[in-house]
């Protein structure tokens, strides 16, 4: 039997962003690994898309040390599953980082290890287990863009999604002939933990676009930056 069911690994899923587009994919039918870094958390979480009968599985992952993606991998390699797809939505915005020139260095290597190294690492920890057409996400900002104005907010975070942005592009060219895509999202300003309650964007609006790029856009689609479905300048 022929079905579009795709098995989706969601890093940071426990809320936000990352919930909302676990919810989404679940509900069309979609298999999640749904990971966080605290397992009240990930109980939780896990529990509610389970009340939306959901097919889903809890993995406990902390993205910002090597140690914490590798026991992840061994813990998912025992469930014998495939992933069609990776969203590395896992990130951090340190409310104390006022500047680059400033602050204590510490702010940035804490900020580089969760929303830079992470992604990197994670993509790197399960490329054995992507299956060939697949897919990885990377949920960016356009914090990190390139050819936008500085906006002089939160430099550490920005600095991690350029850095974050280029390891798309490297990896998109590294990974097509493996006919694995490689995408960055910025889901715009949302309301979250992150964003603040002041933000423009509902939590579904933000999960639009990584939920477009994990099923419908098209598979030859890679290397690229996307905002409300479409290409945006890096
Ligand atoms: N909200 C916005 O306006 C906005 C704009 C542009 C881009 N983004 C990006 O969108 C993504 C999701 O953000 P959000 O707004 O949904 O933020 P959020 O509500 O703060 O959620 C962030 C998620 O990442 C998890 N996380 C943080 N550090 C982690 C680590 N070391 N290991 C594993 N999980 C970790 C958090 O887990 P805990 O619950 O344990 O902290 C939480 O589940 C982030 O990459 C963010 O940079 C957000």
């Amino acid at each position: 039997m022929h079905t579009d069911k795709k098995t989706i690994l969601i890093t940071g899923a426990n809320k936000g962003i990352g919930f909302e587009t676990a919810l989404q994919l679940g509900k069309s039918g979609n298999r999640i690994i749904l990971t966080s870094r605290h397992s009240d958390r990930l109980n939780d979480a896990v529990d509610k898309l389970k009340n939306e009968d959901i097919d889903v599985k809890g993995l406990l992952m902390d993205v910002s040390s090597q140690t914490g993606i590798d026991s992840a991998v061994k813990e998912f390699s025992k469930l014998n599953i495939r992933l069609d797809v990776l969203i590395n939505n896992a990130g951090i915005g340190l409310k104390s980082n006022k500047s680059l020139s400033d602050d204590n260095e510490d702010i940035l290597i804490e900020t580089l290890a969760t929303n830079s190294f992470g992604p990197l690492r994670v993509a790197k920890a399960f490329l054995p287990f992507i299956n060939r057409p697949g897919r990885i996400i990377m949920i960016s900002s356009g914090g990190g863009s390139m050819s936008d104005p500085i906006g002089g907010w939160w430099p550490a975070y920005c600095v991690s999604k350029s850095f974050l942005n280029a390891i798309t592009r490297h990896l998109a060219f590294e990974l097509e002939p493996m006919n694995i895509s490689v995408n960055a999202v910025c889901p715009g300003w949302v309301r979250t933990e992150m964003g603040g309650q002041n933000a423009s964007r509902s939590v579904e609006k933000g999960a639009e676009t990584p939920v477009w790029l994990a099923t419908e856009a098209d598979q030859s689609v890679t290397g690229m930056f996307f905002r409300d479905k479409k290409q945006i300048p890096w």
